[in-house]
């Protein structure tokens, strides 16, 4: 499974999206360590603030089945699902991606299938508060 093909099941996975009040569609796919694919949308709701992103619903689609380690995301996303720019991934995600995946996970965004950049965790959330800083 090479970025490529990321890319393209994430831009299925938008198909999904239900944003009927940002109409900015977003699909994720995350790809364990052993090869398995979880495919995720952004789901928004009339009190906005119940909106979950892509990412996140892909991470708790895969948390949910069992999986524990995580080799890459990919994340697609566009206004009326036209993807003109890189969908980085936002800060509560970038956290919440922190709580299960090393510094060196993944990070995939496309505009298209020449067009994919990768970025490290760690370096999209450096200096994390983290589970290490809670103790015993
Ligand atoms: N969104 C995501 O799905 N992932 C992100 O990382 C950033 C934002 C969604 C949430 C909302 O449905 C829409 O994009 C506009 O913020």
């Amino acid at each position: 499974m090479d970025k490529k093909d990321l890319f393209n099941i994430a831009k299925d996975a938008m198909k999904h999206s239900y944003a009927p009040y940002s109409n900015y569609n977003v699909g994720a796919v995350l790809l364990t360590k052993n090869g398995k694919i979880y495919k995720g949308c952004n789901v928004e709701n009339a009190s906005y603030s119940l909106t979950n992103c892509a990412e996140r619903t892909a991470l708790f689609s895969a948390i949910a089945n069992g999986e524990k380690e995580f080799e890459a995301i990919c994340i697609v996303g566009g206004k009326n699902g036209v993807i003109t720019d890189y969908a980085m991934p936002c800060g509560a995600c970038r956290q919440v991606l922190a709580e299960f995946c090393e510094e060196d996970f993944k990070v995939f965004v496309g505009i298209n299938e020449n067009d994919i950049k990768e970025f490290k965790l760690g370096d999209l959330l450096p200096c994390s508060f983290d589970k290490s800083k809670l103790g015993e």
